[in-house]
């Protein structure tokens, strides 16, 4: 394969969004989301099957699109890649199966990738002039770099050699820093995806009340994470001040903030661990559906600078579930063996639902 000016479809459907984009090398030419948050609203959290069914309705069109969009035909896509882990089974599979379709049908090579090294890597993205936050950058500045995951399912950090050479130096013990902020809109009446609305409600704080929240897993001497007892903190909390008669409005922004501060400090400190434990990294790479809390993404800024680290912060829109991300980590490995060719090597990749970044 040539290893310039290629263009790379790239699909996700391991939630709840239907993502198909389009990027030559790492300029976006396209990227088609349809999201499914207002259909799992009323059940107050994502339910796999009704996912499946909107993944089926909305991939050909999604794709379609994307293509429109790209300006391109068939003929002009070097490589097709999906994501076939981690994520839902049954939602994977949407995705995956209709990329190894179309790679087989159209004669391309398919790249599998990893839902978590394409957030690790959707600060790559630059815009279809070649702009972007990681313009600039070549390997040589990058690696070895650390990179901090912070999503629904996912908080994690972790040590990048080079693309594909990731090693786990910390994840979290039960519950994700995203899974928390949803738990904690929920208890609050916010509806689903409560995390943003926990955001917003924070930045109204006047800080006039303290609720004594702990900050997790603060003297665990390791790298792991931990929210469920802060998620029980904040239960025991919000019951005691409604028994007490006040009204959520009295002590909501408050109460939000400091939740906020706590997750916060609990992934500065760890990421700060990390970076005295590993003193040659150049770069910290982020990435995950709650670095669009911009407390997290300024004070893990702030650290990463603090220590002479390059911070690769996504642009908003690569934050989130994309596909954009999944062209990206397909695109540093278009070179390697993760490329199959023909249709007994492609038909043969499954989706794996608790696939991990590092063994
Ligand atoms: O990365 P992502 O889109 O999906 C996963 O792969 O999990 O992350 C989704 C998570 C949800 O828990 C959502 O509540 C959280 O990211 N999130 C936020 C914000 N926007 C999304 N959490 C806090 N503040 C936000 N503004
Ligand atoms: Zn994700």
């Amino acid at each position: 394969m040539k290893n310039k000016n290629i263009k790379i479809l790239a699909i996700d459907t391991s939630c709840d969004e239907t993502s198909v984009a389009v990027l030559e090398d790492r300029k976006v030419l396209a990227n088609v989301l349809a999201s499914q948050t207002e259909l799992h609203k009323k059940w107050g959290g994502v339910v796999p099957m009704v996912a499946r069914r909107a993944h089926q309705e909305n991939i050909g069109k999604c794709y379609l699109e994307a293509m429109k969009r790209a300006r391109l035909k068939i003929d002009d896509i070097d490589v097709v890649a999906a994501t076939y882990g981690p994520g839902l089974a049954i939602d994977l599979e949407v995705g995956l199966q209709f990329a190894q379709k179309f790679a087989i049908e159209n004669k391309k090579p398919f790249i599998p990738v990893n839902h978590m090294e394409g957030h690790l890597l959707s600060s790559l993205a630059l815009n279809s002039k070649g702009h972007g936050v990681s313009e600039s950058l070549d390997k040589k500045q990058l690696f070895p770099a650390l990179g901090l995951l912070v999503s629904g399912k996912h908080t994690e950090i972790i040590l990048a050699k080079d693309y594909g050479n990731y090693q786990k130096l910390g994840k979290t013990l039960d519950d994700a820093a995203g899974e928390a902020f949803d738990k904690v809109g929920r208890m609050l009446n916010f509806g689903y995806p409560g995390g943003p609305i926990v955001s917003e409600f924070a930045k109204k704080a006047n800080h006039k009340e303290s609720f004594e929240l702990p900050v997790p897993m603060r003297s665990s001497g390791n790298l792991d994470f931990s929210f469920s007892g802060l998620k029980t903190a904040c239960l025991y909390k919000i019951n005691s001040l409604r028994e007490s008669g006040r009204s959520d409005k009295e002590w909501a922004n408050d109460f939000c903030w400091e939740f906020i501060e706590c997750v916060v400090l609990s992934i500065t400190e760890k990421l700060g661990e990390a970076i005295n434990q590993n003193p040659g990294v150049k770069s910290l790479l982020v990435g995950g559906g709650v670095f669009n809390n911009e407390t997290l993404a300024r004070r893990v800024g702030r650290l990463a600078r603090k220590h002479g680290l390059k911070y690769l912060l996504p642009e908003k829109k690569y934050r989130s579930d994309n596909a954009v991300m999944i062209d990206l980590a397909a695109y540093v490995h278009a070179a390697g063996s993760e490329v199959l060719i023909g249709k007994k090597a492609i038909s043969k990749v499954d989706r794996v639902p608790r696939l991990s970044i590092s063994d």
